[in-house]
């Protein structure tokens, strides 16, 4: 991009120091990045920061040669970080383990061991379905110190959502344990993990960590127990690191989208480990002395980024949880919190807004006067809950870093930057785009819009923590993000600056719900309900929730032959649960005679959005001048009437 071409005088920059760097950035990445990467351990120097001859298929650090696992744990080792706590991890039911940079090296390097005992090669893809314990990121870390690519799938999958996954990404080994606590009670995981072996020809090999001890079948020649393949190879194993291009993949991880498959996005390592490095550093400037608890699960992009690579390249403590919030009471987090002096909390909006449905006086029972910093992601946050965060969480004194990201694009991307300098904060804004990141609010044509104008976000430039493609899938790789305008990122997120150059980001502008913070694509939903025998038609919209910022709702008609009740209603529920997920249990299905539709045939998904806020339906003669007027009036009436009866 030319220096010409840049608006520097309309970018408004509040902070000065902040503006500099981020034009510098913008004017030199090659220069700008390779003055970074030095933070980063590499075998081989790189021929080239970036190479962007071939958009936008961009290439970071080319000819660099490093291994992300070195960089999380054995550059620390001649420093006094080997004897410092790398996790401190509590389980549900109490259990605390904790491990040293040291007691991390040593297991990874027996699990890497075990992997190459099992003939995993460089390049191969390992499966994880695990619930958050020490083993998922000592799994993570393992797989990538023999080279291979991991693909985390999180826990609240069902066996066919992993079954596509492990076939799509055609893993060899998967990564499982027995069970998961939930609310004291325990599940079965490898049950589910079995159901998705059973139709995934591509797995060897399946490693089952105990956890609840529950009895599971174990597979002769295929299954075996962590603890016991980990007993069988020398206590001191090494494995070297192997040498990594940086441009090769590190992992896939899928994330839902506008159809009903969901999107291999593939992270390759260099470059994505110089932004996890930078932008934690950036976002939260953690050091020694801070516990950093970032409450994301590891089967999420927020998890892979801020619970393993980039706390560990930069070589702090971290805290991980495995349980839910309100287990075994409502204070479970402040109790946490206060036992292990945890320094900067990094969570979602959505855990925010049921704390203060739980009340304060949860919080106000516990001394959290270690905290130091406050973080969210995962969604808009509302001002009040912004508010609440501030004043009962940070007790008026602490700022709140509202990071704006996306699976795809490594790490944050707009956020305040108190690591470079901190402006003043506006509560629901995430502020400001990081360095290198030249974002900006368009219209339709691609044309920026005028302050206060809501239009699409986008980013004009590459980061050095973007996605180098969508796995196997490059066509739709460049359809999806760069489709719209030529080289230009389409983040699918709508948005607005106000009058000092802030960003404000208002929501998907595609078919993807956010329930929770987490990303449920309607279009698969959709599928889900039609793969049901009594379906004939379904069409899935987001319906704003007090709590979950929004919930998906069904509208379905059914196959003749078939009748609305309350038991079909329920089967419909555990169809879509045991078809993707309990993640994305519908609130509703509501059973209708007819989907309002155009002419065409195509859903008026306006009208139900329509529906669902108990919005008026107003002019409907411009609406949708396809479909006989008459016909959307009673069709939004049936739709009401049974939405009501709900
Ligand atoms: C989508 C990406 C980034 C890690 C977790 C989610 C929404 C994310 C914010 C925020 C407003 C946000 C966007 C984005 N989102 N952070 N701070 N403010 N919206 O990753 O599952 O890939 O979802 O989450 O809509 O596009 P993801």
């Amino acid at each position: 991009m030319s220096e010409a071409s840049l608006p520097f005088n309309d970018k408004i920059l509040p902070g000065r120091i902040l503006k500099e760097e981020w034009e510098k950035s913008i004017k030199n990445p090659q220069e700008y990045w390779a003055e970074k990467a030095k933070a980063i351990d590499w075998f081989r120097t790189w021929d080239k920061v970036l190479d962007d001859s071939n958009p936008p298929f961009y290439k970071w650090f080319p000819g660099g040669v490093l291994n992300i696992c070195h960089n999380a744990l054995d550059r620390h080792l001649d420093t006094p970080r080997k004897n410092m706590l790398a996790y401190i991890w509590e389980g549900e039911n109490g259990e605390v383990r904790t491990y040293t940079y040291y007691q991390l090296y040593r297991e990874v390097n027996k699990l890497a061991k075990v992997f190459k005992n099992f003939g995993l090669k460089k390049g191969d893809r390992v499966a994880v379905y695990l619930p958050m314990i020490p083993e998922l990121p000592i799994t993570l870390l393992a797989t990538a110190r023999v080279g291979g690519v991991h693909t985390v799938v999180f826990s609240g999958f069902s066996a066919e959502a992993l079954a596509g996954r492990i076939n799509d990404s055609g893993a060899k080994i998967v990564v499982t344990a027995d069970g998961a606590y939930r609310r004291g009670k325990t599940v079965t995981l490898k049950d589910t993990a079995d159901r998705a072996v059973a139709a995934t020809p591509s797995v060897e090999k399946v490693i089952v960590v105990k956890r609840t001890g529950q009895t599971v079948p174990m597979k002769e020649g295929r299954d075996y127990y962590y603890h016991e393949a980990l007993a069988k190879v020398e206590p001191n194993a090494y494995v070297p690191p192997e040498p990594m291009e940086a441009t090769e993949p590190l992992f896939i991880l899928y994330t839902s989208g506008t159809t009903g498959k969901p999107k291999g996005v593939l992270h390759g390592i260099g470059g994505y480990l110089v932004w996890g490095y930078w932008t934690l550093k950036w976002g939260f400037d953690p050091n020694e002395k801070d516990i950093w608890w970032c409450t994301a699960d590891i089967g999420w992009i927020t998890g892979h980024t801020y619970n393993v690579y980039a706390p560990l390249a930069l070589g702090i403590t971290s805290f991980i949880f495995e349980g839910t919030p309100d287990y075994p009471a409502q204070d479970r987090w402040w109790e946490m919190i206060e036992r292990h002096g945890v320094t900067i909390l990094y969570t979602t909006p959505t855990a925010i807004r049921m704390f203060m449905k739980f009340g304060e006086e949860w919080v106000n029972k516990h001394d959290l006067s270690t905290l130091r910093l406050l973080g969210t992601v995962g969604e808009p946050i509302n001002p009040e809950a912004w508010k609440w965060y501030d004043r009962v969480m940070g007790k008026n004194k602490l700022s709140i870093i509202d990071t704006w990201w996306q699976t795809e694009t490594g790490g944050f991307m707009i956020a305040p930057l108190p690591g470079i300098e901190l402006v003043p904060l506006k509560p629901g804004s995430a502020t400001n785009p990081l360095p290198s990141i030249y974002a900006e609010v368009c219209d339709e044509k691609g044309q920026p819009t005028p302050t206060g104008v809501k239009g699409f976000l986008v980013v004009k430039t590459p980061w050095p923590g973007m996605l180098e493609t969508l796995w196997k899938d490059p066509e739709r790789y460049k359809q999806t993000y760069f489709g719209r305008w030529p080289n230009i990122y389409y983040t699918g997120d709508y948005a607005v600056r106000d009058p000092d150059g802030y960003f404000w980001l208002l929501g998907r502008a595609d078919e993807v719900l956010k329930v929770a913070g987490h990303r449920i694509g309607t279009v698969e939903l959709e599928s889900a309900l039609v793969s049901h025998p009594a379906v004939s038609e379904a069409a899935v919209m987001g319906k704003e929730d007090a709590i979950k910022g929004e919930v998906p709702v069904a509208f379905v008609t059914l196959r003749s032959g078939f009748s609305p009740s309350e038991e079909l209603r329920q089967q419909l529920v555990q169809h879509v649960r045991a078809t993707i997920g309990p993640i994305a249990t519908p609130d509703a299905i509501v059973i209708v005679n007819k989907l309002p539709k155009t002419r065409s045939g195509k859903i008026m998904r306006r009208l139900l959005k329509a529906v669902l806020a108990g919005a008026a339906l107003g002019d409907v003669s411009t609406l949708e001048d396809e479909a006989s007027v008459e016909d959307i009036k009673a069709t939004y009436d049936e739709l009401k009437r049974q939405l009501e009866k709900k």
